[in-house]
């Protein structure tokens, strides 16, 4: 016998005697034109079903909708961006009393419930849920999620048309909210420096991505919206170990995601770049968790018109997420609809927040317009009128470095005490805590090399390991200037929790178009109100309030970008803060915000590929 002979034996017989090793990764359908992905567990099955026999002969999937009481509403099943009428070819009751018989109706018995909504059943009886595919038009994901039901996520198996990844949505007839789970059905997106059970994180960096395996923990921040019933869809774009970046040299492993707003090539601001992006643009999206050491949560929802918080230092646990100051690291929510932002607030904050609904009667402003010379000043000057009234406070304007100054003639002016703090922080922390064991690791397994790592975290690295100021001068610095703050402009109060409201301007509807070669990377440093709550450990709101026009350079037409006011509170009144943004939206003060090229108007981002893009 020849070796090929043998050889051709041996494999037949293989084939023969073992299994091959198949198993689904779920499966992609096309329903009237719309893409679905089906989980590859089925959710139950159901015997019998004659009624549908002949409909597998067109092929291996039908349409179904589960009800759970005699009626079938086809009204409110019109609101959920999942179903569609094509999923009434039958119709399955759980329970419940009469059905209109112009449906067909299974009459089969599930193996277990089933939650109402859209499904496909197979010939073997096997239902399987129906996950929209949404195309990521924006470039706002690093990865699709789906949850694996044993508190692990997997990389999505599907895609659907179009240049970018697919993100998979359950319908949201499935979720009941309950108390324990308020946030039942709620998708929500991840910025990826937060570890993620069973899936790797990228930190924004290609060769960390490569290096780390999956995680087997999932951040608290993460577990805690989980837990109250989030849906995790993804994991989302950061500039690169949550450093500061700005398109276009800055993003060299990952490119920026886009901002929908005005021309559509504004920066999104960074470092959560992802999630303010995919939260301006998806309708199908809730909430997104960012993270904010610097700036990074309020950046982005400044910019693209969103309601977005950096929360008092310490309310969560930071563990399994990537640092950049520990001292500094905060986890912060954005959200269009204020009530959506506040009910994930409090599952991921938990008891470390109160919410309460006493206001301060003295308003502090921080540089505050006082004549409309403009549209964005006109709207400042309105939203602190209806501000003051609604809390019938009093305002007054507060110069943070000259008071400092005043109150303190023995210390270095603001200026100068704060100038390298954030720097020393952010660089230092990095270095040790980030960029040491990563760059070991690196060389370890590389023999000897080191990764690639963009150029803002790599000058910003290089600077901080040449300095001679160490992280506690700069931590007492901080301390310095906290405890000052939180003896006058950001005080405690036993009655409103926090003596006064602090308010800034937020955006102005300043273009900063993304197609612009910038100057040398330079290092953050100096002051500013933005650096207030971080330096005080302080809750910093960011609130939309309209939007301004602007002469595009892209577009050559005038287009429209989101104004915004940042409020500040005493350090643990976030919940006093969320509170009156409450009371604010109630009065109509402040208004939810919408996706599309206009947060005040929606409209479809100019880069649509086809009407409904995104929808
Ligand atoms: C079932 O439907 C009826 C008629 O629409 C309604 O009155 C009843 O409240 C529903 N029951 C449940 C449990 O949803
Ligand atoms: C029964 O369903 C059909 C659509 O299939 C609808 O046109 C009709 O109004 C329904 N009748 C009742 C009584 O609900
Ligand atoms: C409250 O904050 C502390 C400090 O970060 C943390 O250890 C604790 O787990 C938090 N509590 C909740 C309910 O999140
Ligand atoms: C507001 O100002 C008025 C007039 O100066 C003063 O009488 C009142 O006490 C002030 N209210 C508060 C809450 O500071
Ligand atoms: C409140 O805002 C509206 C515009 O939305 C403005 O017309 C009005 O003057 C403002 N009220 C106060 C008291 O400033
Ligand atoms: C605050 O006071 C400083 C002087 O200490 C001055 O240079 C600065 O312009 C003032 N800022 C505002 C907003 O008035
Ligand atoms: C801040 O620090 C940088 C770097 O040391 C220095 O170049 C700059 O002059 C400083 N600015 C102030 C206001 O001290
Ligand atoms: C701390 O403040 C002093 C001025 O009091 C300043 O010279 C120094 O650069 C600051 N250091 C850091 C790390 O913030
Ligand atoms: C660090 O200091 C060394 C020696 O003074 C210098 O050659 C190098 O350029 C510095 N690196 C950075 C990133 O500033
Ligand atoms: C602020 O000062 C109060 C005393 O007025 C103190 O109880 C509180 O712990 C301080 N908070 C911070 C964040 O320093
Ligand atoms: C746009 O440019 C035109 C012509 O220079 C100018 O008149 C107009 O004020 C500009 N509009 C805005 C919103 O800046």
């Amino acid at each position: 016998m020849g070796l090929f002979q043998a050889l051709g034996i041996a494999l037949i017989a293989r084939a023969f005697s073992a299994q091959a090793a198949v198993s689904t990764t779920g499966f992609t359908v096309s329903l009237e034109g719309i893409d679905y992905f089906l989980p590859p567990k089925p959710a139950a099955s159901i015997d019998g079903c004659e009624e549908i026999k002949a409909y597998f002969e067109d092929g291996p999937f039908v349409p179904i909708t589960v009800v759970k009481n005699g009626t079938v509403d086809v009204a409110s099943y019109s609101k959920d961006d999942v179903w569609q009428p094509a999923f009434l070819e039958a119709i399955f009751v759980q329970s419940g009393a009469s059905i209109n018989s112009s449906y067909t109706v299974l009459s089969g018995t599930a193996s277990g419930a089933i939650n109402p909504g859209p499904y496909f059943i197979n010939a073997a009886g096997q239902v399987y849920e129906a996950w929209r595919l949404f195309s990521d038009g924006q470039g706002a994901f690093t990865e699709s999620v789906t949850a694996n039901g044993d508190g692990s996520y997997s990389v999505l198996p599907a895609g659907t048309v179009g240049q970018n990844i697919a993100i998979a949505v359950p319908s949201r007839l499935y979720y009941t909210k309950t108390a324990e789970m308020p946030l039942a059905g709620l998708r929500i997106g991840i910025k990826d420096i937060y570890d993620i059970k069973g899936l790797r994180t990228s930190n924004g960096n290609r060769a960390w991505y490569g290096l780390y395996p999956e995680a087997t923990n999932t951040a608290t921040p993460v577990q805690n919206l989980i837990d109250a019933g989030g849906v995790i869809v993804g994991k989302m774009l950061t500039s690169q170990f949550a450093n500061g970046e700005t398109a276009t040299a800055d993003w060299v492993d990952y490119h920026e995601a886009f901002n929908p707003r005005g021309d559509g090539y504004q920066d999104t601001s960074s470092s959560s770049s992802g999630a303010g992006a995919a939260t301006a643009s998806y309708p199908w999206l809730d909430v997104s968790l960012g993270s904010d050491t610097g700036g990074s949560v309020r950046g982005p929802s400044q910019v693209q018109g969103l309601f977005g918080n950096r929360p008092s230092h310490g309310l969560v646990s930071l563990d399994h997420t990537m640092p950049l100051s520990p001292v500094l690291d905060t986890p912060g929510l954005l959200a269009r609809d204020p009530i959506v932002w506040m009910k994930a607030a409090k599952a991921m904050y938990g008891a470390n927040v109160t919410f309460t609904s006493s206001y301060p009667k003295s308003i502090q402003t921080l540089g505050w317009p006082t004549s409309p010379s403009n549209i964005a000043s006109q709207l400042l000057i309105n939203f602190l009128g209806n501000v003051t009234e609604c809390l019938q406070a009093n305002v007054s304007a507060y110069n943070v470095s000259a008071s400092f100054g005043n109150d303190n003639p023995t210390i270095a002016p603001l200026a100068t005490l704060m100038n390298v703090t954030y720097a020393i922080l952010i660089t230092k922390q990095q270095i040790e805590l980030v960029r040491e064991p990563f760059y070991a690791d690196y060389a370890a397994k590389h023999d000897g090399r080191r990764p690639f790592v963009n150029p803002v975290p790599l000058a910003r690295w290089g600077w901080g390991a040449n300095q001679s100021n160490t992280v506690d001068e700069a931590i007492r610095n901080k301390t310095t200037f906290m405890e000052w703050a939180n003896s006058t402009f950001l005080a405690p109060s036993p009655e409103t929790c926090s003596e006064s409201l602090v308010m800034y301007v937020g955006s102005t509807a300043r273009a900063n178009p993304r197609n612009v070669y910038l100057r040398d990377v330079g290092l953050p440093f100096g002051f500013s109100n933005s650096r207030i709550s971080v330096m005080a450990e302080v809750p910093d709101v960011v609130v939309p309030i309209g939007e301004a026009p602007y002469n595009s350079t892209i577009t050559g037409h005038v287009e429209y970008l989101p104004v915004t006011a940042n409020l500040m509170a005493a350090k643990g009144c976030d919940g006093m803060l969320f509170g009156l943004v409450q009371e604010l939206h109630k009065k109509g003060i402040v208004k939810t915000a919408l996706t599309g090229r206009s947060g005040v108007t929606g409209g479809e981002i100019l880069l649509r590929r086809k009407a409904g893009d995104f929808e």
